[in-house]
């Protein structure tokens, strides 16, 4: 009897330890019985029916890279009707009745419209945004946010040395979760995130008595989301004459060696995948609460917005004085 056949899909922006998950997903879909496929460069492979049949030795020696092995992208024409419609044919024509997706919050979407047209999808959590709804984790976050704290550690050699502020720039296109983790484990005095509106009066008055009571260099931990810091920057050195520099982390953030514990949990993802599939279980997107890998259903994911840790927030404002 034909094995049945598993298309992997790694999706959106790239994030360290998708590769560990993608090795769990073909290893433990092997040991499930199915035939393991990956599709290149995300849904434009599929679309293009461009993929390599994946066994054990396939992945091997990939679990310590950054990146996907599989390459990613954004394509738009899955957003369509009859993008989506020539997915299904492809995956028809190659006998895949299932997939594993790994990616972020579009690659969610993009698995809840496919499970409606009748595939069997399970999708994990992959970006270092960490900002999907239904997961307290997700794959890349814990790297990013070591790198980026690691650079701000430099950072703050530079700053002391030259009495100046620094304001550093974090990844994370909507929310502030990445920036604020990182101004927690890098000590950072202020934080800027799109969820709390800055006083800039305020900030400012604040930088000037902490300048003028002896504390001459900060750093300003400040998400991408929230636009230019490079404006934020300019404002804040005309309303108070003190000397501020940017540092942009940018793509640093999103590359590197997956920490251990980011292959721990991307390897976990992926043996708890194939095993929903074996279950005949689909629809559902694999995340880790309160200690524990769980499935939830598409629909109660997706769309909804993770709430901002406010207590985190101030204990910022508490502890950085
Ligand atoms: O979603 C991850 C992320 O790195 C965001 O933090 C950032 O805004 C975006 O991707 C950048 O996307 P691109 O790779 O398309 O430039």
């Amino acid at each position: 009897m034909a094995r049945r056949r598993v298309g992997i899909i790694t999706a959106g922006g790239d994030a360290p330890g998708m590769n560990a998950a993608v090795r769990a997903v073909v290893r433990t879909g092997i040991f499930h019985g199915f035939e393991m496929v990956g599709f290149k460069r995300a849904f434009g492979g599929l679309l293009d029916g461009d993929y390599i049949n994946m066994d054990a030795r396939s992945v091997s020696g990939i679990i310590n890279l950054g990146g996907t092995i599989l390459r990613t992208g954004r394509c738009p024409e899955l957003k369509t009707e009859v993008g989506r419609k020539k997915a299904i044919k492809i995956l028809s024509d190659l006998n895949i009745d299932s997939l594993v997706i790994i990616g972020g919050d579009g690659s969610l979407a993009a698995g809840n419209a496919l499970h409606k047209e009748g595939i069997k999808v399970i999708n994990l959590p992959a970006t270092i945004d960490n900002d999907i709804y239904g997961t307290e984790e997700c794959i890349g976050y814990d790297t990013a946010l070591n790198t980026a704290v690691d650079a701000i550690d430099k950072i703050r050699d530079t700053a002391k040395s030259h009495d100046r502020i620094f304001v550093v720039e974090i990844m994370g296109r909507h929310h502030g979760f990445l920036t604020l983790a990182v101004g927690v484990a890098a000590g950072a005095e202020v934080i800027i995130v799109p969820e709390v509106k800055p006083n800039m009066e305020e900030l400012c008055d604040n930088f000037r008595r902490a300048s003028n009571s002896g504390k001459k260099s900060l750093i300003v931990a400040y998400a991408e989301g929230c636009g230019s810091s490079i404006d934020f920057a300019r404002e804040v050195e005309e309303k108070t004459g003190l000397e501020v520099r940017v540092s942009n982390l940018g793509y640093i953030q999103r590359g590197g060696v997956p920490t251990a514990r980011e292959r721990i949990l991307a390897s976990w993802f992926g043996a708890y995948a194939t095993k929903l599939l074996k279950e005949e279980k689909t629809g559902l997107f694999v995340g880790y609460q309160k200690g524990n890998i769980v499935a939830t259903p598409f629909e109660e994911v997706c769309g909804k917005q993770i709430e901002f840790d406010g207590e985190m927030y101030k204990l910022i404002q508490r502890i950085s004085i």
